[in-house]
């Protein structure tokens, strides 16, 4: 095995087996077919994420996206966006503009205003699982994040189908080979409608998270109408489909093990740890995109400068150099140091959220559903970078119904 194409449906299907022989035969791997320079052990994935110096997250124009095809046709739509500069986001700069961006958005998502959202939160999942009707996704795992990121934001909920929609849109147009045209055309839409809503809460802020984002700090800094759009953006984009894959992907590995669904059942406190070792297992974010700003050494292979690398968490959370029986899902791991949000300075800014969300989903589906089950083969997100399921069919009656009903004890 020497050359493979990342966009192979066989690899995305499951790219677990190709991990192992990367990690073991090349663990930095040029391959031709995506211009990428593949990292699949674990220290080295570290390594690399670390080192934002050499490492660089500005990834320019995007049409360099090596995970949609269709982004580089040369179609007069591509040209035209193409001529357009790259929107600076906290995601894709380096410092010194991520650190300062990086400052003003911290105080959003602070482990205790997350854990306020708590009991909302539950009420939500509460209603969702309530409603399950046949899929997993669509009815739960999708919505749910839209829900809660919305409702933080303070968007009334007459909008949330458009908030929807214009999220799933930019999300498949940058990973998942789905239309630029769509993609564009929300990009504009959802910018003009977050660009009218930070101009009214900055006349009449209220108590949502873009209302605290319009606050200036201690330095008497406050983000700029354009970094708050964008930040808007980016927090649809990189916390909803993410946080529904996590719930999926959580979901689709219980009911691979019967036993331990059944063991979440009668224990929901399991939930956490299900959540954990699901981020570690089959994480919804499994590579990310560096650039190199100089020449680079890792182990015995050299990466020129102005390469485009390829961290390959998913590869990373199984490397049996640190995990022991890394391929087995266990909710029993002593630690759980994966590194399926990242790490170093653009670790991710929504962990509190994300757990708490997932958590929450899968103790209440323990609790109201506990004979939850498959009901068909789920179908699954076309990205080797974005892990997850487009639906997960379920079915919520009990496997086993009796035929008849169960007779009691009748008086006398
Ligand atoms: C299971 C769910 C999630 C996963 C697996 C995940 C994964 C990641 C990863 C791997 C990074 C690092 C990217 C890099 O180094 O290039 C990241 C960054 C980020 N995530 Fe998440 N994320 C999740 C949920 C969320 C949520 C719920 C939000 C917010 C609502 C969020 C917002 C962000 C932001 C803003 C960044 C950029 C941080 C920076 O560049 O400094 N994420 N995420």
């Amino acid at each position: 095995m020497t050359a493979f194409d990342l966009n192979d449906p066989d690899f995305i299907a499951n790219p677990y087996p190709v991990y192992a022989w990367l990690r073991d035969v090349a663990p930095v791997h040029y391959g031709t077919t995506n211009d990428l320079w593949l990292v699949s052990r674990h220290d080295d994935v570290l390594a690399v994420l670390r080192d934002a110096r050499r490492f660089s997250s500005d990834l320019g124009n995007a049409d360099d996206n090596p995970f949609n095809p269709a982004l580089r046709s040369p179609r007069a739509l591509s040209r035209l966006l193409d001529r357009l500069p790259p929107a600076r986001t906290l995601l894709t700069s380096d410092p010194p503009d991520h650190t300062q961006l990086r400052r003003k958005v911290a105080k959003a998502f602070t482990p205790r205003r997350i854990a306020a959202l708590e009991p909302r939160i539950r009420q939500i999942a509460e209603q969702l699982v309530d409603d399950l009707d046949g899929d997993l996704v669509r009815d739960l795992a999708s919505p749910l994040p839209t829900i809660v990121i919305a409702e933080m934001m303070g968007i009334p909920a007459a909008r949330r189908d458009d908030f929807k929609r214009w999220s799933d849109e930019l999300v498949d147009g940058l990973l998942t080979g789905g239309s630029r045209l769509k993609m564009a055309r929300s990009a504009i839409a959802i910018s003009w409608f977050f660009a009218r809503t930070v101009r009214s809460r900055r006349r009449s802020p209220g108590d949502d998270l873009i209302s605290l984002l319009t606050t200036r700090d201690q330095d008497g800094d406050a983000l700029t109408l354009g970094e708050l759009v964008n930040f808007c953006i980016l927090l649809l984009v990189a916390g909803n489909e993410t946080t529904t894959n996590l719930i999926s992907n959580a979901m689709l590995a219980l009911f691979d093990r019967p036993d331990l669904w059944r063991r979440l059942g009668e224990d929901p406190g399991l939930a956490s740890a299900a959540v954990e070792e699901t981020l570690r297992y089959d994480g919804p974010a499994q590579g990310l995109l560096r650039i190199t700003t100089t020449e680079v050494v890792i182990g015995d292979v050299t990466i020129p400068q102005g390469a485009r690398v390829l961290p390959l968490l998913g590869a990373a959370n199984r490397d049996p150099r640190h995990w022991a029986d890394p391929d087995a899902f266990r909710l029993d791991r002593p630690s759980n140091d994966h590194i399926a949000f990242g790490s170093g300075i653009h670790y991710c800014i929504g962990t509190a959220l994300a757990r708490l969300e997932a958590r929450v989903t899968l103790e209440t589906l323990a609790r109201r559903h506990p004979h939850l089950a498959p009901a068909g083969p789920p179908t699954r997100i076309q990205s080797p970078v974005l892990r997850g399921l487009r639906t997960l069919p379920v079915t919520v009656r009990p496997a086993t119904v009796p035929a008849h009903p169960v007779a009691t004890a009748q008086p006398g």
